[in-house]
């Protein structure tokens, strides 16, 4: 079915390949889409770029969450040698503009009318001094918990809607002998989940304040200090063997049934079907315990550099516009997990958890609660969400670690990244 989707998608472009052919270019793109939905995903993007008649030099960095990708990057826009494209999110799309790296991409914005559709919200993360230096990609939720029916049923338990009823079934898996909670000790993955009890603490005015923009009072405050307590309790619902375990072999232990329940953006989807599971049936979608409404969003994105060679900027221009199109949005979206970031799409072949995403995407947008992912830099810059992720790990590596010396460490940390 996706086959016949690609090669039909792949057949429409082919048009615009002879053409292009003329001025063959080729583009480097950096990612760090390795796990197997994300090859996937990434092999669509490659393969319609060559059906345009250009060439892709892949540059996959492993490493979940991205930063051992960006590491990579620097050295190489330093050394002079930036890819064609990178994967580069929210606020560091800003920063490498403001740094002079990134070239405008307007032509292709005005001639496919990305200003009506796209939404506001993503449109904004992509510009520069008003100019798009940046297309976006998809829109993932992450407050997402993955519940595994069959390991609940086993252990008779119930798909929590809050945090006491997470720590119930969390107590129910565990007496069955189920790891209550598949987790991987890396600090994106630690942040990923103390995101999402911070945002049941907290409510969506003090995650704002908090994460959005660094209000001191409300990173130490009492809320902050309490969900830090929550997170450490996590630490008893996870099992020995977690630390430096990659989100897809998490991922793996709940669909195995080896674990219950996984706290993770929704590119663990892309490793529910790629396991030839259905995401919503074999294995179920929630809000994160007390978010329902709420949705944390993180938005791939591919920012472009400048380059030399006519034919290279060619392909770089044929990459950005290929990203847009209904066809890259629907096969893309279907195999990463993700949804398309087009207003139009069409989401009739989606699975019931996608089509979930889109409509809180939509409500929340219009009810206020659509809110931006620190812990996946859409709030944020790296500078503060790394020394977040430090502080937090820590925390979370530490049984005797304070949460109230933690959230003050919090608010000293954001700080003086700033
Ligand atoms: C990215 C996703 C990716 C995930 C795990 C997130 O930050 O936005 O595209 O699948 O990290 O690598």
């Amino acid at each position: 079915m996706r086959k016949t989707r690609l090669s039909l998608a792949l057949a429409s472009l082919i048009g615009c390949s002879v053409a292009a052919q003329a001025h063959a270019g080729e583009v480097e793109v950096l990612h760090w889409w390795t796990s197997g939905g994300e090859a996937k995903s990434a092999a669509v993007l490659a393969d319609m770029l060559k059906a345009r008649g250009h060439g892709w030099k892949d540059f996959a960095v492993a490493g979940g969450g991205g930063e051992s990708a960006m590491t990579v990057l620097k050295t190489r826009a330093v050394a002079g040698t930036p890819p064609a494209a990178a994967q580069i999110k929210g606020l560091d799309i800003q920063e490498w503009a403001k740094l002079g790296f990134l070239t405008e991409l307007d032509s292709v914005a005005a001639e496919e009318n990305w200003d009506t559709t796209l939404p506001g919200v993503v449109t904004q993360v992509m510009k520069y001094n008003g100019h798009y230096v940046a297309v976006p990609v998809n829109v993932h939720r992450v407050n997402w918990l993955w519940v595994n029916p069959k390991a609940f049923e086993k252990a008779g338990a119930q798909v929590p809607k809050n945090w006491t009823e997470f720590v119930a079934a969390a107590e129910k898996l565990q007496a069955a002998g189920i790891v209550p909670l598949a987790h991987g000790g890396q600090p994106w993955q630690d942040a990923t989940v103390f995101e999402a009890i911070a945002l049941e603490v907290l409510g969506v005015d003090d995650y704002r304040k908090a994460f959005v923009q660094h209000d001191a009072a409300t990173l130490k405050g009492a809320k902050m200090v309490e969900a830090l307590e929550r997170f450490a309790e996590v630490r008893r619902f996870i099992d020995k063997d977690s630390a430096g375990r990659d989100w897809n072999l998490a991922t793996g232990m709940l669909l195995r049934g080896e674990a219950g329940m996984q706290i993770m953006g929704d590119w663990a989807k892309g490793e529910i079907s790629a396991a030839g599971l259905t995401p919503g049936k074999d294995i179920l979608c929630v809000a994160t315990p007390g978010t329902e409404g709420s949705f944390t969003f993180n938005i791939d994105s591919f920012a472009f550099f400048k380059l030399k060679n006519d034919a290279d900027k060619a392909a770089q221009q044929a990459l950005a516009s290929t990203i847009l199109t209904p066809e890259f949005q629907q096969v893309f979206n279907l195999n990463k997990g993700s949804i398309p970031v087009r207003l139009d799409s069409d989401m009739s072949q989606f699975d019931s958890c996608a089509q979930d995403s889109m409509a809180t995407f939509k409500s929340a947008n219009e009810k206020g609660t659509l809110i931006p992912s620190w812990s996946h830099g859409l709030a944020t810059t790296s500078q503060v969400q790394g020394a977040l992720y430090d502080v937090l790990t820590k925390f979370f590596n530490d049984k005797q670690a304070d949460a109230v010396a933690t959230a003050d460490l919090m608010a000293r940390a954001v700080q003086s990244a700033q």
